[in-house]
């Protein structure tokens, strides 16, 4: 039996990910080790959190004794790290917390598994360390061209400036003590369980209370989005077969400017909900301070290496996820009291 411990796991693709494979497998045992800051949520756990081979734990991943009493206590073979601080709008207004959970948190994971897994000068084969990133540390992209693995990273915000440190520290792990590692690379992921401080949940739950739609800039920005699970099942394939030291990118081929994703969710609704919401509730806002243009992964390593290609397409997916929050109106709500409230009205205070 493989153990996983699986950190930020209470979040929107960690939760994702811990169903997606106790749903697979059932001869693996999870740990999920997470804060529980704001974008945690225990509830997104609701269906597996019973299971017999799943396990939580409220902890800090920069607290080494946490850590430590983890690798004390289980054979931990893979650690996949998806903690993070992972809001760009936030990680300019705060950044000191994406450097310290992004990097710090990073380094102390790696140290607490290089000290249990290094036997001698070597690693045994069947330990992995996964650092879950983002297309986002390439930085940005004009009209043309793609993100391949070998592009260097040139990040803008204090966001994925801390996920591109975060990587070439696990990458410098591998250089110099060949700890076995892998660095994966995805676009932006939507589904269930997403926090509504990002676009597609944002405006989902502003299209639910008939609220205006912020659009940053001129809205022509682009994304190239994937569905969490095609992501999960990326990551699933990179842990068992993915190279020691190599990064992957992971993406779908699905680039859409903002500006559509906001009018694909409001014809939803229109043809589907309320025939009362329409395009009049856009509002433009001012720009995103250092807002990236345009990502665009190529995924040709992955799918040529580990035959790994997306199974949703954007419309589909899209679809489907709206239809996730539409049953889950309950979620929504407990998830946008409280502090959301403040969040959101001190960002989108000038609407
Ligand atoms: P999220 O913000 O929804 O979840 C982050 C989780 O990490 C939360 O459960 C939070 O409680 C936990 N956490 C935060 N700080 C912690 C700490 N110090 N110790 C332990 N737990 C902590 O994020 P997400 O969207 O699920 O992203 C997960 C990972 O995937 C991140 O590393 C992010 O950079 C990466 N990623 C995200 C996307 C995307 O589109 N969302 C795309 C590519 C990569
Ligand atoms: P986001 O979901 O925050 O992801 P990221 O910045 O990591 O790509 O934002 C996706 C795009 O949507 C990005 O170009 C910023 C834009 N955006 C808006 O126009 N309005 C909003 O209210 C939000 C949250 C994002």
């Amino acid at each position: 039996m493989k153990t996983y411990l699986v950190t930020g796991g209470s979040g929107f693709i960690g939760s994702n990910f811990i169903i997606y494979m106790l749903n697979k497998y059932n001869n693996i045992k999870i740990i999920n080790l997470d804060k529980l800051t704001y974008a945690g949520n225990l509830e997104n756990l609701k269906t597996i959190e019973n299971y017999p081979n799943y396990i939580f734990v409220q902890a800090d991943i920069c607290d080494r004794y946490a850590v430590e009493n983890l690798f004390e206590e289980f054979n931990i073979d893979y650690i996949v790290n998806f903690a993070a601080e992972s809001h760009v709008d936030r990680s300019i207004q705060e950044p000191e917390v994406f450097i310290k959970t992004n990097v710090l948190g990073t380094v102390n994971l790696l140290n607490v598994a290089k000290n249990y897994w290094k036997i001698g000068d070597t690693f045994t084969e069947d330990k992995k360390y996964i650092q879950v990133s983002t297309d986002e540390v390439y930085g940005s992209l004009g009209e043309n061209g793609y993100f391949i693995e070998s592009t260097s990273v040139n990040p803008h915000s204090p966001y994925s400036a801390s996920k591109a440190s975060a990587d070439l520290i696990v990458k410098s792990y591998y250089d110099t003590y060949k700890m076995p590692i892998n660095i994966t690379r995805c676009s932006n992921n939507y589904g269930p369980y997403q926090f509504p401080e990002k676009l597609i949940p944002l405006i989902i739950n502003n299209c639910l209370n008939k609220k205006l739609l912020p659009i940053y800039g001129d809205g022509l920005n682009i994304r190239d989005w994937i569905y969490v699970d095609d992501h999960c099942k990326a990551i699933d394939m990179v842990i068992n077969d993915g190279k020691f030291g190599e990064v992957y990118n992971i993406g779908g081929h699905n680039e859409r400017t903002n500006i559509h994703i906001v009018k694909t969710i409001i014809s939803y609704f229109k043809e589907n909900i309320d025939s009362s919401i329409s395009e009049s509730l856009i509002k433009y806002v001012e720009d995103r301070k250092g807002h990236d243009r345009r990502y665009a992964i190529d995924p040709a390593k992955i799918k040529d290496e580990l035959d790994w290609y997306p199974e949703t397409n954007f419309e589909e997916g899209i679809d489907k996820t709206i239809q996730w929050y539409l049953e889950n109106k309950g979620w929504m709500k407990n998830i946008t009291s409280g502090e959301y409230q403040k969040y959101y009205e001190k960002m989108y205070e000038s609407i």
